[in-house]
């Protein structure tokens, strides 16, 4: 089974939208999928029309009351299986705060099921707390999808670190294999720059032990597209919704590149991104968001949206409360890590 935790600490990037359409292509493909919700907001469980309060317990039940993961998974489509989240999740951080391998809870359920999926994809929360952790502890590889906007790459070391220490105390075999750059817009010089920065941060790790010494970034990026946006409110897979339009086939790409995306399999990926254009569908009611028109005016938009939401990073440290962690706690690590987002802001040449 290939597992893969899609992660970044940053909200409203395109996380759940990459785990739902990506495990929809790779289950119509015939492939067997697993797909876990591992976020309070239980966007996933929704998005793949499931009651979230009636029947999505299933994930607080398995980290919290030990609950068999085979009983609770949900078969929400031919191929694919939902260990489903509801608010109840929001409890889980508190209620195993004593308990003794927290952080391991979930992969040690998963060898129940291991055998029977090709594929395992874990949609994260926005934080990088004890959720997260269980995330990074069962998987194999690490997706990072990213929206290149100002401040994209605020927060990254944070999010390289926590990998590092999962990777070293935990989960040695643990990798970033990708990034995916979401609502990308290759008209606007913010996307490729934003993507040149990655190119470069990747670059400078080529050839280190760092858990992203071989990640790239994934040559499908997904455009900005209404019907992606639309898809979730009617519970559907983007090719259930839309199949026709430009987020179906960026996904289908998605899908593609992960099949064939263990070295040498990415030329028919790399040729579809070479044919993307960033035409959205011309369908009446498809729009694109209106793009920064200077730095001032890209800051003033950053400003406000930092106002308005809480920065997960700065709760990270508090949310770990975990006595294996407690480098972490003791600020040890925090130091290493503000220390590591300087260095790989200058890296980046921020
Ligand atoms: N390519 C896209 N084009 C247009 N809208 C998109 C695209 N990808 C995602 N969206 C929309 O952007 C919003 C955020 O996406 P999504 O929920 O996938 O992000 P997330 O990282 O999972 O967010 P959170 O951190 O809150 O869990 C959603 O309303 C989603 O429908
Ligand atoms: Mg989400």
């Amino acid at each position: 089974m290939r597992t893969i935790a899609v992660l970044n600490q940053k909200g409203g990037v395109g996380k759940t939208t990459t785990v739902a359409n990506t495990a929809g292509a790779l289950a119509e493909r015939g492939y067997r999928v697993m797909v876990i919700d591992l976020d309070p907001q239980a966007h996933l469980t929704i998005h793949l029309g499931v009651d979230a309060e009636s029947d999505g317990s299933g994930a607080y039940d398995v980290l919290c009351n030990s609950a068999n993961i085979k009983e609770e998974l949900l078969h929400v489509r031919e191929n694919l299986w939902l260990l489903g989240a509801n608010i109840d999740l929001v409890g889980a951080e508190n209620e195993l705060v004593s308990v003794v391998g927290r952080e391991i809870i979930l992969r040690e359920a998963l060898k129940e099921v291991s055998e029977f999926f090709d594929y395992l994809i874990i949609d994260c929360p926005p934080s990088l707390g004890l959720l997260s952790l269980n995330a990074l502890s069962a998987v194999g590889e690490v997706f990072i999808p990213i929206q290149p906007h100002f401040l994209a790459l605020q927060g990254f070391g944070k999010l390289m670190q926590t990998v590092t220490l999962v990777g070293s105390r935990i989960n040695p075999s643990l990798k970033i294999s990708a990034i995916l750059l979401c609502m990308y817009d290759s008209r606007t010089t913010l996307s490729s720059d934003v993507k040149s920065d990655i190119e470069q941060f990747l670059e400078n790790a080529r050839g280190t032990d760092q858990p992203w010494a071989d990640a790239e970034i994934v040559p499908i990026h997904i455009r900005r597209n209404i019907k992606l946006a639309e898809a979730p409110s009617f519970g559907k897979t983007i090719f259930e919704y839309e199949p026709a339009c430009n987020g179906a086939s960026d996904y289908q790409a998605v899908a593609e590149y992960l099949i064939g995306g263990n070295g040498d399999g990415q030329t028919q990926a790399e040729t579809e991104v070479a044919e993307q254009s960033d035409e959205d569908d011309s369908s009446p009611e498809a729009v694109t968001e209106p793009e920064p028109r200077s730095v001032q005016e890209a800051r003033e938009a950053a400003q406000t949206a930092s106002e308005q939401t809480p920065d997960p990073d700065e709760t990270a440290a508090f949310e770990y409360g975990a006595d294996d962690m407690s480098d972490y706690e003791r600020g040890d690590l925090d130091t290493n890590s503000d220390e590591q987002d300087l260095q790989n802001r200058r890296a980046m040449g921020e």
